[in-house]
């Protein structure tokens, strides 16, 4: 396993949609392995592919109650209610920004063998399943703000 390099926001790959992916192989799972300790190393919530600097939809989240989900081809396939969040990135280390996120969605995607999962989320694992799955379409938080006067400077680093 390696700790990746994150790219910063200023890089155009993160701004761009990522691919599905075709064929879960070898290739795969050493992504997801690094991602996840990439993801340790960087005291973060959640990572996606892109972040990385690989253009595909793969991504892994780490909760405490609900452990490491590694998800491929994730998609978002019910959202319901809405709530004010305080989110930051990886990609903007020392930012948050006040966003609008869904109470709680229903998330699908196949795990590293190919079968399929589905997740009933709330909270912060609902959070994170959309912050991640926005990453695979190349939005970050910061594209949900609606006034740049609600993203501040932090002195410590976010964990999201
Ligand atoms: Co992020």
């Amino acid at each position: 396993m390696a700790v990746l390099t994150i790219l910063p926001a200023s890089n155009p790959l993160v701004h761009k949609k990522s691919k599905r992916v075709a064929k879960i192989d070898k290739t795969i799972h050493k992504l997801l392995d690094d991602m996840v300790e990439t993801m340790r190393a960087a005291g973060g919530v959640g990572l996606a592919a892109p972040q990385v600097g690989v253009l595909l939809r793969v991504i892994v989240i780490e909760t405490p109650e609900e452990g490491v989900i590694e998800l491929i081809n994730p998609e978002i396939i019910k959202a319901a209610g809405e709530r004010e969040v305080e989110e930051g990135c990886l990609c903007l280390p020392g930012y948050i920004g006040k966003i609008k996120r869904s109470l709680g969605v229903k998330a699908k995607g196949l795990d590293r063998d190919g079968r399929e999962v589905r997740i009933k989320a709330d909270d912060l694992l609902a959070e994170a399943l959309e912050h991640e799955v926005d990453h695979l379409n190349g939005l970050l938080f910061v594209d949900h703000l609606e006034n740049i006067d609600d993203l501040r400077k932090l002195e410590t680093q976010p964990a999201d």
